[in-house]
């Protein structure tokens, strides 16, 4: 069914990826070009849409920003639902809807993750019309087979993987190497793979230190005495993920409001321990193998600056796929990424669910075949 469409707004939310300004250039050219569509951008996530902070997009706001990275229009981790505004915390979810009618805007193109699907999906059941594209570099958003940003990542990591190789190996040490990704293992996976780590640590797989000094001890024995460790920011010991799941399972059963702060704050207070994990990893392995360790956080160098070609192609393919999924009047979904195709998938598959890295995924099975250490 065909919509009345003449003014679509667009923002970036959540955590910057490459490629975001790829994207909105793909959805923005082919509204302009395609559909004669006015295109209004907002700043600094959902909250633009309450404090009308816009750039108006027009072909020279669109052109050179293709290969830039970050986003141009700013971005947060502002939820429409609670939103700190004046010092307090409101819902302005109402407000919201009530400034898009009042400004014209038909529908609203929200890029993110699985956070920002599920901010999304909040303003489509308040009668928003709003249409999200999949982007990150953890690779964790559901029902889609990739999200921009990733591969970008993946590229960065694997290049600090060998460059850490050469000092490891003058040295004689271990050096351990964090990467991003939240509770999903896929970035530190792809990089320990392609980069040939020799122990890779994701949180799919508790890990149990003594493995670890083993598979390092093995390579010792074998003359090989340094060796490179990739560990996943969300990668845990077995105990400690014990300790999680416990906490978990409480939050879900949990069926009053108080018990339902009290289980979060849990959580939290387990995130707050869980920093440091690796420092306190790699001094663990100094003293059980008497090799030298080293630490190396990747952290923000895998997200910043110029998106790859393949997160290019992605992002605009995502992009002018979501123009045409506008033009339908397809609503509260997400543009998965389907093979070589697109695909819109209700806002409902995506919001709250986490893609992460089955236990039997092939890139775990190729890891084993290599002999490399997974930690368990
Ligand atoms: O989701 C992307 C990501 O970079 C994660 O890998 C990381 O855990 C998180 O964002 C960091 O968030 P922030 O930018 O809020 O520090």
């Amino acid at each position: 069914m065909a919509t009345k469409i003449k003014r679509i707004g667009i923002l970036t939310a959540g955590g910057d990826s490459p490629g975001l300004n790829a994207a909105i250039r793909g959805v923005g050219k082919a509204a302009l070009g395609n559909y004669g569509w006015e295109i209004v951008g907002f700043r600094d996530g959902f909250r633009g849409l309450v404090e009308n902070e816009r750039i108006n997009l027009d072909r020279n706001a669109l052109s050179g920003i293709l290969t830039v990275g970050g986003t141009i229009l700013g971005t947060s981790r502002d939820k429409p639902h609670r939103m700190v505004v004046d010092g307090e915390t409101k819902d302005m979810t109402g407000v919201i809807r009530d400034n898009l009618k009042k400004w014209g805007i038909d529908c609203v193109v929200c890029l993110g993750g699985g956070g920002t699907a599920k901010n999304a999906l909040r303003l489509h059941r308040a009668g928003i019309n709003v249409i999200t594209l999949p982007k990150t570099i953890d690779n964790d958003v559901a029902v889609t087979d990739a999200s921009f940003g990733y591969a970008t990542a993946l590229d960065i990591a694997t290049e600090a993987i060998d460059r850490l190789h050469s000092t490891a190996h003058s040295h004689h040490r271990i050096i351990v190497a964090e990467v991003m990704g939240h509770r999903a293992g896929w970035l530190t996976l792809g990089a320990g793979l392609a980069g040939g780590a020799d122990v890779i640590l994701i949180p799919e797989i508790p890990y149990d230190v003594e493995k670890i000094v083993e598979a390092i001890r093995q390579r010792t024995k074998h003359g090989r005495n340094f060796s490179i460790v990739a560990v996943a920011e969300g990668a845990m010991s077995r105990d400690d993920a014990h300790i999680y799941d416990v906490a978990e399972k409480k939050l879900k059963r949990a069926k009053t409001l108080g018990g339902k702060i009290e289980a979060k704050r849990e959580i939290a207070a387990l995130d707050i321990r869980h920093q440091g994990n690796t420092m306190r990893l790699a001094k663990l392995l100094e003293e059980l193998t008497q090799l030298e360790s080293r630490v190396t956080i990747l952290g923000y160098v895998q997200r910043g600056g110029t998106p790859s070609a393949a997160d290019r192609i992605l992002a605009t393919r995502l992009g002018t796929a979501c123009a045409d999924l506008i033009n339908e009047g397809t609503f509260g979904v997400m543009v998965a990424a389907r093979g070589e195709e697109t695909e819109p998938v209700p806002l409902e598959k995506v919001a709250g669910k986490r893609k992460s890295v089955p236990p039997d995924h092939h890139w775990v099975a190729t890891a084993r075949r290599l002999g490399t250490c997974l930690g368990d």
